[in-house]
């Protein structure tokens, strides 16, 4: 299999991480198999699956299908909040890799906030534990904000690897962004492609693109990229998984990220974004 093309990025626990990835939800256990297949084969190595998506059987599946060195994939997974305590987050871990069949995780991430139960500490006190005993490589949480973030600070003394949070053009979330870059957080963006949402439209977008031959996604990316950004996006398609990670070989100039940028809604993104202070699973 060729090398991928994908640059890592150093975590502040000390693994490195995959720039690009695939996403993997909507994906059931039946589809995401051939396309996690077809990604790997295309260099995808980082996979984004959930215990809330009900695909890491079908994601253990297409891991083993690839024949590829485990140490070379990086799997990241998320647990829901009955896992929020330190027993349950190492139940969770050990159920993840037990139905993906593998032996252990590179990145889990506590994957709703859920304030309102009041346990994201304990869940974040057991990825912790997790992280000393070598059962997972990098630990994380995903749609954070930095009021969260700087609970586990002053409550344990240790910050996240990566916050993985919804961000796009649209929705470029600066003030978390800042934030994470102040506490070595590497910021993953999930819905990098505004999910369908129309943003692959937008004329600014789609010109720049024509002015560089690529396509309105391609140059989404790139953006991302360029901010130092991680991306997961999803695709099942074929071409556009090929699309999706044919990036590595063109820039945007800074007039053209300031471009992109000037799309951010700012705080009217962010009201009609999913407010993790309400809505978890
Ligand atoms: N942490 C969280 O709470 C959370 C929440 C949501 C998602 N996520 C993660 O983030 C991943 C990505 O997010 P997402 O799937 O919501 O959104 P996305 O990656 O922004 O967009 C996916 C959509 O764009 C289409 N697409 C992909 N590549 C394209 C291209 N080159 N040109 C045009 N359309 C393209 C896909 O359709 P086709 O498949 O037909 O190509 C799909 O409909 C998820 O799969 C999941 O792993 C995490």
């Amino acid at each position: 299999m060729p090398p991928s093309p994908v640059p890592t990025v150093a975590l502040a626990h000390g693994a490195r991480m995959p720039r690009l990835g695939l996403g993997t939800w909507p994906l059931d256990d039946e589809g995401v198999q051939p396309v996690l297949e077809r990604a790997v084969g295309l260099g995808y190595r980082l996979i984004d699956t959930a215990h809330n998506y009900g695909n890491e059987r079908g994601v253990g599946a297409g891991l083993r299908a690839t024949g590829l060195p485990r140490e070379e994939l990086f799997v990241t997974t998320k647990f829901n909040k009955n896992s929020h305590s330190v027993r349950g987050v190492r139940r969770a871990a050990e159920q993840s890799v037990r139905r993906m069949g593998i032996d252990y995780l590179d990145l889990l991430l506590i994957h709703w906030p859920n304030p309102g139960r009041d346990r994201y500490v304990d869940a974040w006190r057991g990825l912790i534990e997790l992280l000393k005993a070598g059962a997972v490589r990098a630990i994380g949480v995903s749609n954070f904000k930095p009021a969260h973030l700087d609970r586990l600070l002053a409550e344990t003394g240790v910050m996240p690897d990566v916050n993985q949070i919804q961000l796009d053009p649209r929705l470029a979330r600066v003030s978390a962004r800042a934030y994470h870059a102040e506490h070595d957080i590497v910021t993953e963006a999930w819905s990098p492609l505004g999910a369908g949402t129309g943003l692959l439209d937008e004329p600014v977008i789609t010109e720049i693109a024509a002015r560089h031959g690529r396509t309105p996604a391609q140059v989404v990316l790139r953006w991302h990229l360029d901010l130092g950004l991680v991306v997961v996006p999803k695709s099942a398609s074929p071409a556009r998984l090929a699309e999706n990670i044919d990036v590595f070989d063109f820039t945007l100039s800074a007039a053209e990220v300031a471009e992109i940028s000037a799309l951010d809604r700012g705080a009217a993104g962010e009201a009609d974004a999913l407010d993790s202070d309400v809505f978890g699973h």
